[in-house]
């Protein structure tokens, strides 16, 4: 389905009745809803799913590519206005979770609770923010495919890059599909986001963090640091995975997300 918000195009799929407890999931960088394939079906059994396409990937607009996580959050919260979910629970996975954690700053009357994956409270560093523009001018001169060969390493663990042949498919797939203007702008995007840790401790719904045992894009050390801020807040390593948690270990991730959902629902 897709929606206008904030003059552009949004694609999302939505699964599941509408009265029930509405889920919303936000994909990582540089990926699409389609990552989201095994949660949508096992959480639309029992509540209203919905997972979109981030303004310029997947099947959303391209548009100028020039990006924000502040335009990203007003994308949201337009989506939100557009389905007339009043209040949602959100499920964001690094990019995802910078997003999510962004929109609980600024709109915290939105939410019923927070699932955040993979995903770190901290802005980037010098470091990171030169990271950000060599990989940005690099897709453009190398585009998506290269840029896809070079990342899949930085987000599967070893193993799963073994064993999970159909994951790793799809996000080379997804990545090598996105228009190298799209992958720079969000390169830039993430690079000047601004940093969530101080807004942590005032979280005040429900909060469920996994991160894959074997991350090293957003380490375990830094889901225990939200873990610790975050008042009441469980944590979860997911076991065997790397920065794909969700794709690559399903059965931990979704029994873990299914049980959290669960409490949500049950009040
Ligand atoms: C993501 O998975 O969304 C990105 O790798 C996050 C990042 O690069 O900071």
């Amino acid at each position: 389905m897709e929606a206008t918000i904030n003059g552009g195009i949004i694609y999302f799929v939505e699964t599941g009745e509408r009265g029930r407890l509405p889920v919303l999931f936000v994909h990582g960088f540089p990926f699409s809803s389609a990552m989201w394939d095994s949660q949508m079906e096992a959480v639309g059994r029992r509540c209203r799913a919905i997972a979109c396409d981030i303004r310029g990937l997947g099947r959303s607009e391209v548009g100028d590519g020039q990006y924000t996580i502040e335009g990203h959050v007003d994308d949201l919260i337009g989506l939100l206005d557009r389905l007339e979910i009043d209040k949602t629970v959100v499920v964001g996975l690094s990019m995802g979770g910078y997003i999510a954690l962004r929109t609980l700053e600024r709109n915290p009357e939105r939410f019923l609770a927070a699932v955040l994956c993979d995903t770190r409270a901290e802005a980037d560093d010098n470091a990171g923010k030169l990271k950000r523009a060599n990989g940005a001018a690099s897709v453009k001169r190398h585009g998506a495919a290269a840029f896809a060969e070079s990342f899949l390493p930085a987000v599967f663990a070893p193993e799963s890059l073994r064993t999970k042949p159909e994951a790793v498919k799809l996000i080379k797939s997804i990545i090598a599909a996105t228009p190298p203007l799209a992958i720079a702008g969000h390169l830039i995007a993430m690079a000047g986001r601004t940093d969530t840790t101080a807004s942590l401790a005032a979280i005040g719904v429900p909060t469920l963090i996994m991160v894959g045992e074997n991350d090293t894009l957003t380490p375990p050390a830094l889901a225990r640091a939200m873990h610790e801020r975050i008042p009441g807040s469980k944590l979860y390593l997911v076991p065997g995975a790397g920065h794909m948690s969700n794709l690559e270990n399903p059965e931990f991730f979704n029994s873990r997300l299914l049980e959290f959902l669960e409490g949500i629902a049950g009040g």
